[in-house]
């Protein structure tokens, strides 16, 4: 009985990827699972910065570098994850978003870049991780981090909001396929975060512009996306698949 469970958010005994854990949301997310009993595996592109995040997480953190645009990459990494032993949960962060630009600026190589990494990283990774839960006939919870820019448009990030709504999709179905195999395929659409991600952006002009369409009147910290990761990592949500939620302070609401 899930209600008489004594505590159906808690991690204990759960391992978690969380690609992209190096820091910002995904940091928060790891550091989160860590505090309600998971063990994590980040990955991230970095070396340097990945292996310091795991120091900081402490003795239930190992790093694992992986390039989420290189889908041998992502099959290598995932394959040393479970060798280590079985996964439970993925959370698949990892995202970039490396211009603002009208659509008709836009280059083949920068429109390739976004696409690699977001959707098509997403992707593989939910595949890989996937399959391993198949052969293990083993429950998955996958974790997708999409965007609020992939349910209302963002001015100049029309490849980078296409990339999260593309997410929107295959969250759902991938939740679909997945159903009769116990995998669960979620999605958190996290509205403007102060991260480094943002910092630029922030400290800009826009600043205050972008933070004034934001109904609760102030950008989330990276902090205000665990709570949801892991509701969706957890029993809590195990009747719950192939949705798309959005913790934004209600920005896509206008
Ligand atoms: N910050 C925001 O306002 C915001 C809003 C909505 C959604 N998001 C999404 O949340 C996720 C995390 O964003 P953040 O703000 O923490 O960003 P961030 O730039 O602070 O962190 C991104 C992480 O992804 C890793 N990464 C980047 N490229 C990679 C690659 N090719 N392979 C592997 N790892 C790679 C980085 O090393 C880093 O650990 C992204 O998917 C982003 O699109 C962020």
């Amino acid at each position: 009985m899930l209600l008489s469970m004594p505590d159906p958010f808690s991690l204990e005994g759960r391992t978690a990827i969380v690609t992209g854990g190096s820091r910002g949301i995904g940091y928060a997310i790891a550091e989160a699972f860590i505090a309600r009993g998971g063990r994590v595996i980040i990955t991230a592109r970095g070396e340097e910065a990945l292996q310091d995040a795991a120091r900081r997480l402490g003795a239930n953190c190992l790093a694992s570098r992986c390039d989420n645009g290189d889908p041998a990459d992502i099959a290598r990494m995932m394959a040393d994850a479970w060798r280590l032993g079985p996964v439970d949960v993925l959370v698949n962060n990892a995202g970039i978003s490396p211009f603002y630009k009208r659509a008709e600026q836009v280059t083949v190589e920068e429109f390739d870049s976004v696409v690699q990494v977001n959707l098509r990283g997403t992707y593989f990774c939910a595949v890989e991780f996937a399959k391993r839960c198949f052969e293990a006939a083993r429950p998955g919870a996958i974790v997708n981090i999409s965007s609020a820019g992939g349910i209302t448009p963002l001015d100049r990030l029309g490849v980078y909001g296409a990339t999260k709504a593309g997410i929107h999709l295959m969250t759902k179905s991938m939740a679909l396929e997945w159903v009769d195999r116990s995998v669960r395929v979620n999605a958190i659409a996290p509205g403007w975060t102060e991260t480094e991600f943002t910092d630029g952006l922030f400290a800009s002009r826009w600043g205050d512009i972008l933070k004034s369409h934001v109904p609760m009147g102030r950008f989330a910290a990276p902090e205000d996306v665990t709570g949801a990761a892991i509701y969706f990592a957890s029993e809590a949500s195990r009747y719950v698949t192939g949705t798309i939620l959005p913790v934004d302070g209600g920005r896509t609401l206008r």
